[in-house]
């Protein structure tokens, strides 16, 4: 009879904890997930959930065939993802790169990731720059300090296109 009443009560106090864990990771992910701008048209370049996994190793190997092979193909282009991705919110104005309303610093700000790709690449489509008042000059203090030569300015430009 003691045992018993152990036993259950054991599993009456875990069913307990069970449910308490279960409520606040519900209440957690509600609360802080981070808010991601929709991207434009019915969908990605690859599946959403492997997107969200795997988009910087897409971008980096993207980078690294572009950089030391010269193979440039347009699906996974940094331009394609922005052109998608970055558009005027219902003002019309358009979130630059580490805006919490910008898509990609949208989940880096919440994650702390850090990344430089903006530096030299647009962080808006070619179109939207010069619209709304958020927008800062074409060439911005940080790319004046940057080590970039006439080549791939022009390069860069061409991206841009
Ligand atoms: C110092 C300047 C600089 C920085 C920083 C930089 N890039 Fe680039 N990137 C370039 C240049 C120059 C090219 C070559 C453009 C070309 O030949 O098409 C390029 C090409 C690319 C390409 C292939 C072409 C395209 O349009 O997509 C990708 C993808 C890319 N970069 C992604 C990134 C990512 C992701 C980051 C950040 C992790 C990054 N870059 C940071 C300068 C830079
Ligand atoms: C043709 C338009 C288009 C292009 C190009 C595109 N995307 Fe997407 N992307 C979408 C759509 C639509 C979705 C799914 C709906 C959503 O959540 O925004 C999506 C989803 C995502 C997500 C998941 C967002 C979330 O809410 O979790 C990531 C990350 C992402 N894309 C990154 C990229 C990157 C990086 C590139 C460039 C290599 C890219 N996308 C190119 C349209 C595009
Ligand atoms: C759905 C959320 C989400 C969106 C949207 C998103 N990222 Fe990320 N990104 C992450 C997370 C989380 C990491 C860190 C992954 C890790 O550390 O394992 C990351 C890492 C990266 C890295 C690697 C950083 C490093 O230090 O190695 C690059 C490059 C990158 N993202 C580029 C982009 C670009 C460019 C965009 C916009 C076109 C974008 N991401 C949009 C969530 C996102």
């Amino acid at each position: 009879m003691v045992l018993w009443f152990r036993k259950n009560l054991q599993n009456i106090m875990l069913a307990a904890i069970a449910m308490l864990l279960a409520t606040s990771v519900n209440v957690n992910a509600e609360v802080v997930a981070p808010v991601v701008p929709k991207g434009k048209g019915e969908q990605c370049v690859e599946p959403t959930d492997v997107m969200r996994k795997n988009h910087m190793e897409m971008l980096k190997h993207q980078r690294d065939e572009t950089m030391h092979n010269g193979i440039r193909t347009k699906k996974h282009a940094l331009k394609e993802c922005i052109a998608c991705h970055v558009q005027e919110d219902e003002k019309g104005q358009v979130a630059r790169f580490g805006d919490d309303g910008h898509f990609c610093s949208s989940c880096h700000n919440y994650a702390g990731v850090n990344v430089d790709c903006f530096q030299c690449h647009a962080d808006r489509p070619q179109e939207l720059i010069g619209k709304g008042h958020k927008i800062k000059p074409h060439h911005t203090a940080d790319f004046k300090d940057k080590a970039i030569n006439k080549e791939a300015l022009q390069a860069l430009t061409e991206v841009s296109k």
